[in-house]
């Protein structure tokens, strides 16, 4: 059974544990620590967890009842813990972002390629999804050529806190796109773009402007639009099509059943994102567990993956304030990403 210390007790966190303890296989939780004693204290006692609370995350991460750690803290309490598990070899999932700047990112990077070794696995479980997985087969497949174009939408019914503000629709939306649109068009980054559109009178949020475009073009040419809104008030509705030189790929609007009644076809819309990746938060979850297990290296999307979407978000954000593109300069990837 592998051992798991989890930081941060939050939304995801329970999202996690509850994964864990009723669907998921060979792993448990020992030790928990969060900022918030209270928020560890009721984790433990809301899935019945043989869980120690850690005193310090230095603590949790160098227990000898601790195999590998999952970080699940605010976006900017990421680093420190990932750092502790890199340099107490153990494995670490941390969710995303991987660290909110691009030093800490960097950090993270050089402490892998230090040590010789891959331990990070980021919390990008679209790639998990099982109809992501088929749009990524039918375009390595050759089914429908090279993708020369194509279209996301990041839409909530509204903003998740009170605080959500302009840059947050970057570092807390976009950024699963900027992970999967590199991922799926097997490309680099040569420029990203962020537009606003006529701006929703809807919107309470007085520090957020909503909608927002962001574009981005890949090194061989290809442009990507992903329509980014936090106000779409019916529902939480993402999609990915991706237009090829032969043909179209794309997720199916609502993977929901079809329900025919009272005059309508029909399909109904979540509320949030707690269902539509419900699966994938499954399985990204496993194959951490498994390759932690067989002492492999996370298979997942790495700190490189995490470094490369913190470039993109750092820069989506600044074009936030001209609306122009900026080119993308990516550091020189190290060698231990290259094969992966
Ligand atoms: N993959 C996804 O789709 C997805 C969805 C939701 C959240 N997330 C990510 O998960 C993380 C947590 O989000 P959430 O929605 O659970 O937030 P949350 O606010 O519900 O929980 C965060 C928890 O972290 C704790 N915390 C803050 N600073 C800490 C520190 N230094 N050390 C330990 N604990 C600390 C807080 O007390 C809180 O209990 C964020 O990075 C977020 O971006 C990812």
């Amino acid at each position: 059974m592998l051992k798991l210390g989890l930081v941060g007790c939050g939304a995801i966190a329970h999202t996690h544990t509850a994964n864990i303890v009723n669907h998921l296989k060979g792993a448990q939780i020992t030790q928990v620590y969060d900022v918030f004693s209270a928020a560890a204290k009721k984790i433990i006692r809301d899935y019945k967890l043989k869980a120690e609370i850690a005193p310090s995350i230095d603590d949790l991460v160098n227990s000898p009842d601790v195999d590998a750690i999952l970080v699940c803290s605010r976006n900017d309490a990421h680093v420190e813990p990932i750092l502790a598990a890199i340099k107490a070899h153990k494995p670490v999932f941390s969710e995303k972002p991987l660290a909110t700047t691009l030093t800490d990112c960097q950090k993270i990077v050089a402490a892998e390629v230090k040590e010789g070794q891959r331990f990070v696995q980021v919390g990008f479980m679209r790639r998990y999804d099982p109809f992501y997985q088929q749009l990524k087969e039918t375009i390595d497949t050759g089914k429908i050529g090279q993708p020369l174009m194509g279209y996301c939408r990041h839409f909530t019914a509204e903003p998740a806190t009170n605080y959500f503000e302009t840059p947050n629709m970057i570092n807390d939306a976009f950024i699963h796109e900027i992970d999967i649109i590199h991922w799926l068009f097997n490309d680099d980054y040569n420029s990203v773009q962020v537009q606003f559109a006529r701006q929703n009178s809807l919107n309470k949020n007085e520090n957020l402007t909503d909608p927002q475009i962001a574009t981005v073009k890949m090194k061989h040419g290809a442009i990507v639009n992903t329509y980014l809104t936090q106000n779409a008030q019916y529902g939480y509705d993402v999609k990915c099509q991706v237009i090829g030189e032969k043909g179209i790929a794309e997720l199916p609007d609502m993977p929901k059943l079809e329900i025919h009644q009272a005059g309508k076809i029909y399909h109904e819309i979540d509320h949030d994102w707690t269902y539509r990746f419900a699966e994938a938060y499954q399985l990204e979850m496993q194959d951490f567990i498994d390759h932690a297990q067989n002492n492999e290296a996370p298979a997942g999307p790495t700190a490189w993956d995490g470094l490369i979407a913190a470039v993109i978000a750092d820069n989506a954000i600044k074009s936030q304030s001209s609306q122009q593109a900026i080119k993308i300069e990516l550091p020189e990837q190290p060698q231990l990403y290259q094969s992966k």
